[in-house]
């Protein structure tokens, strides 16, 4: 006997399949569906992080700004008091034109932290990140592989404040935020993060390519403690919206994340 919450559980994964247009349980390779089974063979496990760890923000000169975000970030020792911090943060104009601060939703600790871009409309508004469109995609996408933000996710952004017009965070401002959002990734201490959307890869790997060849596989980020975690970018579900064929790679992405949650 299912319980109702495994049940809404099982609605939610059958609801993301059909707005995904998965009619048929298919895999990319072909399946010998008759065969005997085999062992299967061990998953390839990525090199050591080491050599493939690139500095997450793009190397910029420093700026009273840059200097006072990294300060703010350095002494924050608890994530409430890191929210503090970020509100009494004076080096962004963005703060003069958002509404409220959006910091997190979601269990501190959880297995994984999802991070976003920025703030939308709605985000503003309510002081909580994902609650718009997307958000509510982004829930029905996590909450097919068991990961909701009432019980196992923890939810941030790059940006804590709406850009003016929901325009894409300029790299400047990427990088000027960068310090507290890694620090916000280590006061959380999830097992793995997932960057949704372009902005969050570049912000936290550093990386000149798009979101549509970085998704799909594992890469390093490293904290500021040292520590390196790895992170799964993947397709923004704002870019899903307006894209449903790409559902297909985010639902890949999903999966992948699901194998290392289950121990590969
Ligand atoms: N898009 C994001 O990237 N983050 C939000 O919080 C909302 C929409």
């Amino acid at each position: 006997m299912r319980t109702e919450a495994e049940a809404e559980a099982l609605r939610a994964a059958l609801a993301w399949q059909i707005a995904m247009g998965a009619e048929e349980a298919i895999l990319p390779a072909p399946q010998r569906r008759l065969a005997a089974p085999e062992a299967p063979a061990p998953a390839p496990r990525p090199p050591a992080a080491a050599p493939l760890i690139r500095p997450a923000a793009p190397a910029r000169p420093a700026t009273p700004a840059g200097e006072e975000a990294a300060a703010l970030a350095a002494g924050a020792e608890s994530l409430e008091a890191l929210r503090e911090a970020m509100a009494r943060f004076t080096g962004s104009p963005l703060r003069e034109t958002a509404t409220h601060l959006v910091f997190a939703d979601g269990v501190p600790g959880a297995p994984v932290m999802v991070i976003g871009e920025a703030p939308g409309a709605e985000e503003d508004r309510q002081g909580k990140p994902f609650v718009g469109a997307s958000g509510q995609l982004l829930d029905r996408m996590f909450a097919s592989i068991g990961l909701a933000r009432a019980e196992n996710l923890y939810i941030s952004n790059i940006l804590p404040f709406r850009p003016p017009g929901n325009r894409t965070p300029t790299d400047a401002e990427i990088a000027l935020f960068l310090p507290f959002v890694l620090r916000h990734v280590q006061l959380a201490a999830p097992r793995l993060l997932v960057l949704a959307g372009g902005v969050a890869a570049k912000g936290l790997l550093g990386a000149r390519e798009g979101i549509t060849r970085l998704r799909g596989r594992w890469h390093p980020v490293s904290l500021p403690s040292g520590k390196v975690l790895r992170a799964l970018p993947t397709l923004h579900p704002a870019y899903l919206l307006r894209n449903p064929i790409s559902k297909r790679d985010a639902w890949a992405d999903l999966l992948l994340l699901r194998r290392e949650l289950d121990g590969g």
